[in-house]
């Protein structure tokens, strides 16, 4: 029986977690013990309960409850927490998801402690060390010994950094494997959108063509003139475009409009060019990626989502990871809000006349599990 810890934190990799879950249950029942620790970074019922729930995630083992704050302290909370865990548990690998500090902070404790560390969603870069995730998964992809990439790009970005995709066992963090996979979030919207059409609906407020926003990212967020002007340019979409615009507000981007533009929150609330709503369960968010003509997002998994239901859309960055999705033509890039009507208007009137399988068929988490079972 392998024994396998896996470190979740944020809601993003609750999500993908579920699909991993779902795999060793499916397939590895009896030969593989997954034990699920969640640090807490992510806390509210909203961005971490629900998803248990609606995705049948087993329930961790351990609740490290280290909440928000500081990226230096959240992070070193975790670690102290995580050690004891993992010494506890004596696992044969540990599995982190993305790049959130919860990735982080569990791919240094694994790595110092001689653990194998897998990487899903491995060799993704954006190449603007600016953003705390892209120094996440860069100092978490070189602890690894098994680096699962979602994208052909993630591989070619490994391969640049000396990462051998031909290389042979026994593997280690010295000697490590990259291995294109699939994305796992592809895995989890074919598996639920036919529950989400059949068990839940759209909200009564929306009447007509939408748009799906969410806004998150600290550049979009911190700077009270950057937060103000994003949030005027998603109530402008309306008569500009004729979609209302919903938006699930997450906590972050919530705290910083009460606190620094309390009178634009109330006109995004009461205005009818807007359907502002808590942060969302997973079934009703892909209800509505897939109903929505456009989505408008600084959201890694967002701007994936919509392109998996084919939903064109903008990307309120200066750069992706996902770079596939602007080369395509599914998405555009549009930091620069003064391009977002232009941007807005040729998805619209072109949208791509194809949408190319890069995420896989679905069946990322198998392989994932596959590999694991006959590498570890
Ligand atoms: C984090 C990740 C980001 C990911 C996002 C997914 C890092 C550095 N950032 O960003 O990569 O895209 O999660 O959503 O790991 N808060 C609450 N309730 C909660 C959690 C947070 O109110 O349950 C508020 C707190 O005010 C907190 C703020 O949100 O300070 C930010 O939370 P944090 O986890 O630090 O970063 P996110 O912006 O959520
Ligand atoms: N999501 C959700 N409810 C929401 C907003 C997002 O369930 O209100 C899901 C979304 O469908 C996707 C994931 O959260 O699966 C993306 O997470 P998030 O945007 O928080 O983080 P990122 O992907 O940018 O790291």
């Amino acid at each position: 029986m392998k024994k396998i810890i896996t470190v979740i934190g944020a809601r993003p990799q609750i999500i993908k977690a579920a699909a991993l879950s779902r795999a060793f249950e499916t397939h590895w029942k009896g030969e593989v013990e997954e034990i699920l620790v969640h640090t807490g970074q992510h806390y509210d019922d909203k961005l971490s309960a629900v998803f248990f729930d609606e995705m049948n995630i087993p329930r961790p083992k351990y609740q490290l409850e280290v909440g928000s704050g500081m990226h230096g302290a959240q992070t070193a909370k975790m670690m102290i927490d995580l050690e004891e865990v993992i010494l506890k548990e004596k696992p044969d690998a540990v599995v982190v998801y993305g790049d959130t500090n919860s990735t982080l902070a569990a791919a240094l404790v694994a790595s110092k402690l001689h653990i194998p560390l897998v990487h899903i969603e491995a060799g993704l870069r954006s190449f603007n060390k600016s953003m705390p995730e892209e120094i996440n998964r860069i100092l978490c992809d070189h602890c690894s010994t098994l680096l699962f990439s979602p994208t052909e790009n993630g591989i070619k970005n490994l391969e640049r950094e000396g990462f051998d995709t031909s290389a042979e066992g026994p593997y280690n963090a010295d000697h490590p494997l990259p291995v294109h996979c699939g994305d796992v979030m592809l895995d989890n919207s074919l598996y639920f959108a036919q529950k989400a059409s059949e068990s839940k609906q759209l909200p009564d407020a929306i009447s007509g063509d939408f748009a799906l926003a969410t806004v998150h990212r600290p550049y979009n967020t911190d700077d009270p003139k950057r937060l103000e002007a994003v949030m005027k340019s998603l109530l402008a979409i309306q008569p500009k475009h004729g979609m209302q615009v919903v938006l699930p507000l997450h906590p972050r981007t919530k705290h910083l409009l009460e606190k620094h533009l309390p009178e634009l929150y109330t006109v995004m609330k009461t205005s009818s060019a807007m359907v502002l709503c808590e942060p969302l369960g997973y079934l009703d968010m892909i209800l509505l990626e897939s109903k929505a003509k456009l989505v408008v997002s600084d959201s890694g998994g967002v701007q994936k989502e919509a392109y998996f239901f084919k939903t064109p859309c903008i990307v309120l960055r200066s750069e992706t990871e996902w770079t596939e999705l602007i080369e395509s033509g599914a998405a555009r890039l549009s930091f620069d809000l003064s391009t977002l009507d232009e941007n807005i208007t040729a998805l619209l009137q072109h949208p791509p006349s194809q949408w190319p399988a890069f995420y896989g068929d679905g069946n990322a988490a198998e392989f994932i599990a596959q590999k694991m079972m006959e590498v570890l």
